[in-house]
């Protein structure tokens, strides 16, 4: 993955917090280093840890705890994405085959609860009954994220706010711990606490609209993941949503069919449909506006390079196409 601008004013931080990833990977037992490895040494954007480095050099902080948290946050993206390519039943992921398709569910929903512990045995290390308070409610706030979104897989007639609920709490609310973590290490007010939680919410939540948008619209080579898997397993996506609402009568009904049946050829027309009542232009709109919030939330923090590149990360949330 290309290394993005913002994390330029990073990079030693970034290598810190990448050699903590390393260090607490260890494990005595093989597969586990195997399949950790595995995953995280193929990359990823490593989003959420900048964004916690960043708020805290915003924030003025000069200590390095910051980069065990940031550690912390990445490992608990990490067992996510190992047990949601399970659920999902993906098979690409960060440009090669998800660790389930090179070792299997068992091993991998294995692995996810490794990696999952190892971050609260890291966060307990930190000391701070807060931090472990943000980071055991984030955790847990998103397994009910998952959890709803299961319940709501083929169900057509899911509305954009029960939509926005699953976004909030299974990918927004890490986003929301990284800016409030970055907040909380550098003993920030509770005023600006909040803003710097609401600013990674609207980030996050910004970040899964452009996924759900790039699911129909983006390319393997970019994202790294098959295209077009939200449809095949039935998951109601906010473009999808829009489409069932407002499409021409005819193709709400090849709507309904491939929301239900999940054949590969219903893909291509789907897009069609979704291109020609606007929805993905729809979706990019939420995502934009979720995008400015997340910008306003950062007036009360002065102005710094760190700013500068918060800024930067909340119209990448959007222009992405990786
Ligand atoms: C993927 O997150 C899961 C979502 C919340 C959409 P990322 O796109 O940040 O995954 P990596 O870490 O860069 O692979
Ligand atoms: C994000 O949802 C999953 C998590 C927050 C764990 P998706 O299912 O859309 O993520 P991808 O597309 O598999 O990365
Ligand atoms: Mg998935
Ligand atoms: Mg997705």
């Amino acid at each position: 993955m290309p290394a993005e601008h913002f994390t330029d004013l990073i990079a030693e931080d970034m290598r810190a917090v990448n050699a903590v990833i390393r260090q607490r990977l260890h494990s005595d037992v093989a597969l586990i280093r195997q399949v950790a490895e595995y995953i995280i040494s193929s990359g990823g954007k490593r989003l959420r840890p900048a964004l916690l480095i960043l708020v805290a050099g915003a924030c003025g902080y000069r200590g390095r705890a910051h980069h065990e948290l940031a550690a912390v946050v990445e490992f608990i993206h990490t067992a996510t994405l190992l047990h949601d390519d399970v659920v999902d039943d993906s098979s690409m992921r960060r440009g090669r085959a998800t660790a389930n398709a090179e070792f299997g569910n068992p091993a991998s929903v294995l692995v996810g609860d490794f990696l999952y512990s190892r971050a609260f045995q890291m966060m307990v290390s930190v000391q701070d009954m807060r931090v472990m308070e943000v980071l055991a409610d984030a955790t847990n706030t998103i397994a009910e994220g998952e959890v709803l979104q299961l319940m709501s897989i083929h169900n057509i007639d899911i509305t954009e706010d029960e939509y926005l609920r699953v976004v909030r709490s299974k990918t927004a609310k890490l986003f929301e711990a990284a800016g409030r973590l970055g907040g909380i290490v550098s003993g920030v007010s509770s005023e600006l606490e909040e803003a710097l939680a609401r600013y990674g919410a609207h980030i996050g939540t910004a970040f899964q609209l452009v996924d759900d948008i790039l699911d129909y619209s983006g390319e393997l080579e970019h994202t790294g993941k098959n295209i077009g898997e939200d449809l095949a397993e039935g998951k109601v996506t906010l473009p999808l949503i829009f489409t069932v609402r407002h499409a021409a009568p005819g193709q709400q009904d090849l709507i309904f069919k491939a929301v239900a049946s999940a054949a590969e050829t219903d893909f291509e027309p789907v897009v069609a449909a979704m291109r020609e009542c606007g929805a993905l232009d729809y979706a990019r709109s939420r995502a934009v506006a979720e995008s400015r919030l997340a910008t306003a939330a950062l007036e009360s923090v002065p102005n710094s390079k760190h700013r500068d590149c918060l800024l930067e990360l909340a119209a990448f949330a959007v222009s992405r196409n990786h």
